[in-house]
Formats: structure tokens, C-alpha cells, sequence
């Protein structure tokens, strides 16, 4: 977020330098922080074309706490080619393994000259607690079950890029429906916020355990039978199943799974034919995914990769002040 929950109100929002989630941000923000990707696009990606200087002088740590491959790339990648120097912890290595709070831990990274730090922990609420802890600008890389903004930044980005909405991010008239493990899905909850604000209806899909109450004040429909759903959605998010959350057997087998809330190609035939296929990744090919989509012609999964770095060098960006 961009402003403290405290001062909700506060504006120009990017002044508050932090992006914690994106439920508080407006629309306006959140299209501004998507215009800002498109500005970097070919920058972020092309080796050819020189950096850009946008954080020279600038230092940005990624302090990981939880397993991470494309986003602490993203943002390692995003950070360098805005010219910033970039600083790698994780916990296990550090003196968190000795038992250090985060708080102690970003304040003595602090002391050394930091601008930004960008974290992903397991518990939801901590890149506020940080955001309040420090003076640095926070960027919430995913906290437990909350949210995981610039995954959200990305999809929105990826969608408007596929379907040539990028020229004002306005989703109406665009369903999207969001598949599997919802309830321990930080990436459903950002999603949920970033893709309504922009205008398009939202369906939660998934199996009644692992589709909370959590969900019901936002403003989508849920739904426990995806093929219902297919025929009448444009774009389709399908959730990893998040084994390391579950407290303990959320369906009956893997198998059963499949059958009901699994991406096949045959179930693709309900579809329309432009579907487009996301995943945030790492995904568990042939349990929430068959290989043949994730790899066929409507998957866009690999552009949600790419897209990731021009919308984490917008994040850091604007949260640098630029
Ligand atoms: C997600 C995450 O870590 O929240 N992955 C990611 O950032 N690309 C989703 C997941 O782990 O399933």
C-alpha cells in the first residue's frame, strides 16, 4: 500500500512510499503504477538497451524469509536494471536462524543506508509491521495469507497486454475467474482487489475447503464447479495448491482433485477459444494444470514472468519518489 492504514487519506499515495498490498490503493494507483510498467517496457527486458538510472544511488535490500524463485529474481533483476544496488538475505544464513525478530533485523540493515526493502514472510501483516517499524520504503513481496501486490500488478498487466487493454487498463466487461487453493492464496487476495478495481467481475473457484469465509465481504462470486464456470469467463488464474499450508488433507486425493478443479485440455474444449491461461507459478503440472494447457497456446504464463520486471521496476520506482 501506499498509504498506512492509519492515515488511509493520505495523497499524492505514493508519498507514503510503501506497497503493502493492494487493497488500499485506488484505482487511479493502481493504473498509474501499470502506465509506469508499460514505461519501462523493453528496459526491463532488452540487455541491449542501456539501464536506466532511475535508482542510481539508491540501495535496495530483498529480505526473504520464505522459499522465493521468480519474484526475488524479478525484483534482484528489477532493482539492477534501474541502476540501484541490491543487497540478497534470506533467513536461513542470517542471524534470523539465531532468532532475531524481523523488526531487529531490518532495523540493523537499516543503520547501514538502505531506501528500500523488499520482503516476503510468512506471517500476514509483515511488511506493515515493518512499514511502521522503519523508516525505509516497504515493498511486500508476499505476507502469509494477506497479499502479494506485484503479483496482482503483473497478472493485471499481463491480461491488459494479451487481450490490448494497456492503453487505459479499464477491465469492464472482462470476467476472470481464480481456480484452487483460495483460502491460503495471498495472490487470490491481491488479485481479488487489483482486478475489481479495474473493473472486472471476479469468480472464486475451488473446492468448499478451500474456498473460505474469509473471501465473503469481497466483491466476487464463488463457485465450487469450474465447469459451470469455463464457458463464460475470458481469462482463468489457476492457483497452486499450497501443501505446505494445509493443516491437513483438504480433498480426497490428488486424483479427485484433477477431476474437478484441474486445467486439462479435454476441459479446455468448454472454454472460449481465447481463454487466456494463467498461473503464478511454481506450478504442480498435472494436478491444478495439465502440461498441454500450461504449455499450449492460450497460457501466458511465461509473459507473466517477463511482465514481472517492468512492474517491479514500477513499484520501486514510485516508491523511491521517482
Ligand atoms: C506465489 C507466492 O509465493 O505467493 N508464487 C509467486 O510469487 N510466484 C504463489 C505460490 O506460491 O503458489
Amino acid at each position: 500500500m501506499f498509504a498506512m492504514p492509519t492515515q488511509p487519506n493520505a495523497s499524492p499515495a505514493w508519498q507514503r512510499r510503501h506497497l503493502v498490498g493492494i487493497e488500499p490503493l485506488t484505482a487511479d494507483e493502481v493504473r498509474t503504477l501499470l502506465r509506469k510498467a508499460k514505461s519501462y517496457e523493453g528496459v526491463s527486458t532488452s540487455r541491449a538497451l542501456p539501464k536506466n538510472a532511475d535508482l542510481h544511488g539508491k540501495v535496495v535490500v530483498n529480505l526473504f524469509y520464505e522459499d522465493s524463485t521468480r519474484t526475488r529474481a524479478s525484483f534482484r533483476l528489477a532493482a539492477s536494471r534501474l541502476s540501484a544496488d541490491v543487497l540478497d538475505m534470506s533467513a536461513s544464513g542470517s542471524s534470523v536462524s539465531k532468532g532475531e525478530t524481523l523488526v531487529d533485523t531490518a532495523r540493523n540493515i537499516e543503520a547501514m543506508g538502505v531506501d528500500i526493502i523488499v520482503c516476503r514472510h510468512g506471517q500476514s501483516g509483515a511488511a506493515i509491521q515493518l512499514a511502521q517499524a522503519t523508516d525505509s520504503a516497504i515493498v511486500n513481496a508476499g505476507d502469509g495469507q494477506h497479499e502479494h501486490p506485484t503479483q496482482a500488478l503483473l497478472d493485471a498487466y499481463t491480461i491488459a497486454k494479451r487481450l490490448g487493454l494497456d492503453a487505459d487498463f479499464d477491465f469492464t466487461g472482462l470476467t476472470i475467474a481464480i481456480v484452487g487453493d483460495i483460502g491460503h492464496s495471498r495472490v487470490a487476495r491481491s488479485n481479488v482487489h487489483c482486478l475489481t478495481k479495474l473493473g472486472a467481475k471476479v469468480i472464486l473457484v475451488g473446492p468448499p475447503t478451500l474456498l473460505p469465509g474469509a473471501f465473503d465481504g469481497l466483491d466476487c462470486e464463488m463457485s465450487h464447479d469450474l465447469d459451470d464456470v469455463l464457458p463464460r469467463i475470458d481469462v482463468i488464474n489457476m492457483l497452486r495448491v499450497q501443501f505446505e499450508r494445509l493443516a491437513g488433507p483438504a480433498f480426497p486425493s490428488q486424483r479427485e482433485y484433477t477431476t474437478l478443479y484441474g486445467l486439462t485440455a479435454a476441459r479446455m474444449q468448454r472454454a472460449k477459444d481465447d481463454l487466456v491461461v494463467m498461473h503464478p507459478g511454481p506450478m504442480n503440472r498435472g494436478l491444478e494444470i495439465e502440461s498441454a494447457v500450461a504449455d499450449g497456446p492460450n497460457s501466458v504464463i511465461l509473459d507473466q514472468v517477463a511482465n514481472g520486471l517492468a512492474v517491479r521496476m514500477a513499484t520501486l520506482a514510485l516508491v523511491a519518489g521517482q
